[in-house]
């Protein structure tokens, strides 16, 4: 069965799937507003504190038990020899189908305003285009189904001539067009105050907000990496023994860190430059603030159809790394043929989406992030690090080209890691409840 399975053209083909499926919504959605919003560049030190210490070794451990198992993310584990950890990966595959549902509910948004800017049809009403056309109704199913359809073509399409070749177009796209706005976004009225909102340091912020601000940042950190849904865990399957695994994780790393900060460039110049308030966050905020501004722009047509293609490009080569990851246990598994994996997880996704697109996407939302994604972390990570140990250290330097300190990264994956993890699952679990009702408020670090 490995022989004929799927496997990259190229080292740099899986580099530019992993950061396509890196860079997303969560790059140009939601991490600007949270710097933004946390104390700046008090707060990116905090983040990149988190990424270094937490996010990076855990995305060597979903590449080494990909590389090494050379399976998807449920099989994984039993091939190397711990079959029943097999239901860490049940459960990054069941996150991978579950986000899969209301991301392509946002990505069907992203297209609606790709048109919507190209004319103008948002212009005069910005604000309630968004929540009474855009967001939620049969409108939004349907284009929600034309997303999916594109992600279920390309995955139909095959690793090599479906996802290399899509995010070999599309990951040099959005960072050009990304560059391309910010440095139009340097020549708006009001730049500077821009720039000191998103960047200056406010350390007083951090510290008061420490305890919530830890957690999060660990929580985005994680979803912008794409670790706990059994992506990377896939990606790294189709891999041979001569690539660098730390090499190819740091790039991976550092161009997903660049792109979200980029965002950041592009969006609060425009923000500030019509004096709209950027704290005014919220699931709509990218297209009801950003599409006001576009409204008002010279030129705004045009910017807004570049800005919201950007998104759609992050977005759609996300998502493929989600479809990929059930695809991969359904052909591995049955007799289904890759065409018809896609077609049949992608149909049900879709079909998973629809409350989403009635209104219910801040739920959907947050079990996956609160509970789904940080489980699945934990058991990809306590495998690799208490069971695999010497295989995993031997396995993150096979073919690594620079010194490699695995024992330390051993170390890290077994206790930093976890404890980071422990620490976003209570807090977690906690604002699941308080949610529910079953709590009435945050009894720890309230
Ligand atoms: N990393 C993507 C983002 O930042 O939007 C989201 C994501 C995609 C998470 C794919 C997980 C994944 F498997």
């Amino acid at each position: 069965m490995t022989s004929d399975r799927a496997s990259w053209a190229s080292r740099v083909g899986f580099v530019f799937a992993a950061v396509g499926s890196a860079v997303g919504l969560g790059n140009v959605w939601q991490f600007p507003f949270q710097t933004g919003q946390n104390g700046g560049a008090a707060f990116l030190v905090v983040y990149l504190g988190v990424v270094l210490a937490i996010g990076f070794p855990a995305m060597l451990t979903e590449f080494v038990l990909g590389r090494r198992s050379q399976r998807n993310p449920v099989d994984a584990f039993a091939a190397l020899g711990g079959g029943r950890w097999r239901v860490a990966g049940g459960i990054a595959a069941l996150a991978a189908f579950w986000i899969l549902s209301f991301y392509s509910v946002v990505g069907g948004w992203v297209i609606r305003y790709v048109v919507g800017s190209a004319t103008g049809a948002y212009f005069d009403a910005p604000t309630t285009y968004f929540s009474e056309v855009a967001a939620t109704g049969p409108d939004a199913v349907a284009f929600h189904l034309v997303f999916m359809a594109v992600v279920v073509a390309i995955v139909a399409g095959g690793v090599e001539d479906g996802i290399e070749r899509s995010t070999k177009l599309m990951v040099p796209s959005i960072v050009v067009l990304l560059v391309a706005l910010a440095v139009w976004a340097t020549t708006l009225e009001g730049v500077d105050a821009a720039y000191a909102y998103y960047l200056s340091p406010d350390l007083a912020t951090v510290r008061a907000n420490l305890a919530s601000i830890l957690p999060s940042a660990v929580g985005q950190a994680f979803f912008t990496l794409s670790l706990g849904m059994g992506a990377m865990i896939t990606y790294a399957s189709y891999l041979g023994e001569d690539d660098s695994l730390p090499v190819d994780g740091g790039v991976i790393v550092v161009l997903n860190t660049l792109v979200g900060l980029l965002a950041g460039f592009v969006i609060f110049p425009i923000l500030f430059a019509l004096g709209v308030d950027p704290g005014s966050g919220g699931a709509g905020t990218a297209f009801v603030t950003l599409g006001g501004a576009f409204a008002q722009l010279p030129a705004g047509r045009l910017l807004g159809t570049v800005f919201f293609v950007v998104l759609l490009l992050a977005a759609v080569s996300s998502a493929i790394s989600l479809l990929e990851v059930t695809v991969s246990v359904a052909v591995e598994n049955t007799a289904w043929s890759r065409r018809r994996a896609a077609g049949t997880l992608g149909g049900a996704c879709a079909v998973l989406g629809v409350p989403s697109a009635f209104g219910h996407l801040a739920w959907f939302n947050a079990v996956a992030y609160e509970l789904l994604l940080p489980l699945s972390v934990l058991g990809v990570t306590l495998y690799v690090g208490w069971v695999l140990a010497d295989d995993a250290t031997a396995e993150l330097e096979r073919g690594a080209s620079v010194a490699t300190p695995s024992t330390a990264w051993l170390w890290f994956v077994r206790l930093v890691v976890p404890v980071g993890i422990g620490l976003t699952l209570v807090l977690g679990v906690q604002s699941l409840l308080v949610r529910a009702g079953v709590l009435t408020e945050a009894v720890l670090l309230a």
